[in-house]
């Protein structure tokens, strides 16, 4: 096989530490196309919500999971997501989803499956991948890999700005101590506490640690 021959940066961290905030716009600044890995796992469990199914049953998820089509794509520069040809939405953040996403993701034959799906994104653009072990798993060979964290103070409060309920300890603790590719700080990723920091400086800093490992980057 030929080596891979588009860029990834990975964006990791835990919950509202402003990953897809700085993967957004760091993706618009570089023309890469920006892949929520996050809303993968949460479109299954919306999905398997929605079936009645759950959550923590692993047996029952991935019988679920063998007879839906998760539809990853990319269109006018922008990724899509569809299951059995609908777009969630709203749904991929509802309460329900927030409560069920970490049981969900932690079954090895759901990562394996979305894994997949996600390495796919490498083959046709440059990437800015955000999620929980993409510098870790997903693409461990890209030497872009970033590790965005605030204080859990400043992350509650952040998602409590946007009004919506999510028990960010509860699904942290779940996401850092599961067995199956838990979040991790890769040995290589630059981390950026953003506790003090606004979007503008989080990008910035990002841009200048692509420039430190070899990007070119307008500055
Ligand atoms: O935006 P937020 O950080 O709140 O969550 P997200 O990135 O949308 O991810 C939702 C959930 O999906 C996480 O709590 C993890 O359980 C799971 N996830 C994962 O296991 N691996 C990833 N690469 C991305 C998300
Ligand atoms: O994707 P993730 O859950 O890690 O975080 P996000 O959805 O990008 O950000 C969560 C909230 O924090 C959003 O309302 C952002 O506007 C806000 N944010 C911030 O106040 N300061 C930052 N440096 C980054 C994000």
């Amino acid at each position: 096989m030929s080596a891979p021959t588009h860029h990834v940066v990975a964006i990791d961290g835990p919950a509202a530490s402003g990953k897809s905030s700085v993967s957004r716009e760091l993706a618009a600044r570089l023309g890469f196309l920006h892949v929520n890995s996050g809303a993968m796992y949460r479109a299954l469990t919306w999905s398997v919500l929605r079936a009645g199914v759950s959550p923590d049953d692993p047996g029952a998820v991935v019988a679920h999971l063998g007879v839906i089509d998760i539809a990853c794509g990319e269109e006018g520069g922008r990724a899509t997501l569809s299951v059995d040809g609908v777009d969630p939405g709203d749904g991929l953040t509802s309460p329900e989803v927030n409560a069920g996403v970490s049981a969900v993701s932690g079954i090895p034959r759901v990562r394996e499956v979305l894994v997949a799906r996600q390495r796919e994104y490498r083959l046709v653009a440059d990437i800015v991948m955000e999620g929980r072990d993409i510098g870790s798993v997903v693409f461990p060979d890209t030497p872009y890999k970033f590790y965005i964290d605030a204080s859990a103070e400043v992350r509650a409060a952040r998602r409590q700005r946007e009004g919506i309920s999510d028990d960010l300890a509860r699904r942290d603790a779940a996401d850092s101590t599961r067995e199956a590719s838990p979040l991790v700080v890769a040995e290589d990723a630059i981390v950026i506490d953003t506790s003090e920091m606004d979007l503008t400086r989080v990008v910035e800093e990002v841009l200048a640690g692509l420039a430190g490992r070899g990007m070119e980057v307008d500055s």
